[in-house]
């Protein structure tokens, strides 16, 4: 098995899988490294649903058929572009052997806490499962139909962090496009090759420069992620529980 960081830095986002099923412990290592991740809140609700076979149809036919109704009915603007998006991604959801659905309660200290808690697992799962192989992708595109989905889940009490599909990935390019912005200050020397995964710049020029004094554009990432647009507002879901798997001490 590689070592920690060849992981981090090796993992990609993969969008295309092969048809090949995912061995028993593999996928437990892989949940299990996804359990031990870091959490902000009191309380560890975050859940995961493991689906596979004909419980991951359940759902990937469920989300095939809400985006056909929703989409036409929705005006030009980010939720019409996110949810084409979304649409464009059921294959890779639909290849995948198996699709992750990480959730969470959001706790009394807040969403942020509740929801940078699973984001935490989410990485873990993902870095565990390019270690042992796997590929993986982190979705978002389908938050609009959150509620939906924990409805369909059995797991109203619950929201909807993200849907990650797992598998072993179709050959093809890997390559990154953006890296984050890193200013190390009060060093005594620092050479921009010194940290090749990041950006060396002036964050403050950095947020001037940007077309729309500090509007935030995404460049080349693929619209997925929560959008402001009232038309993305998500309708109320029933509250209820699922039982959370825990991981062994
Ligand atoms: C919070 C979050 C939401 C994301 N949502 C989506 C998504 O809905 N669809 C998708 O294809 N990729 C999604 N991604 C993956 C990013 O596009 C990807 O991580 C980014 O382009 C960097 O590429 P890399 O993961 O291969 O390094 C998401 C990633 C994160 C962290």
């Amino acid at each position: 098995m590689i070592d920690a960081l060849e992981a981090i830095r090796g993992r990609r986002s993969i969008r295309r899988f092969r048809d090949e099923p995912i061995p028993d412990d593999v996928l437990e290592q892989v949940i299990d490294a996804a359990c031990w991740a870091p959490y902000g809140t009191e309380r560890d609700e975050r859940a995961f649903i493991v689906l596979a076979g004909q419980e991951k149809a359940r759902l990937t036919d469920f989300l095939r058929e809400r985006l056909a109704e929703v989409l036409p009915t929705l005006s030009d603007g980010p939720s019409r572009q996110i949810l084409r998006w979304a649409s464009s991604l059921m294959p890779m959801i639909e290849d995948a052997a198996v699709l992750v659905v990480a959730l969470t309660e959001i706790e009394h200290e807040g969403a942020e806490l509740s929801i940078a808690s699973a984001a935490c697992a989410i990485q873990n799962l993902m870095i565990a499962a390019h270690a042992l192989g796997l590929a993986s992708c982190y979705v978002t595109g389908a938050l609009y139909l959150a509620d939906e989905i924990c409805h369909l889940l059995e797991a109203p009490y619950h929201t909807l962090v993200g849907l990650v599909p797992l598998g072993y990935a179709e050959d093809g390019e890997r390559t990154r496009k953006q890296f984050p912005a890193v200013s190390w200050r009060g060093f005594a020397r620092r050479e921009a090759d010194d940290l090749p995964g990041a950006r060396q710049v002036d964050i403050s020029e950095m947020a001037r420069a940007r077309p729309g004094a500090g509007e935030r554009t995404d460049g080349d990432r693929p619209p997925g992620g929560r959008s402001r647009d009232p038309q993305c507002a998500r309708p109320g879901g029933v509250r209820g529980h699922i039982g959370t798997a825990r991981a062994g001490s």
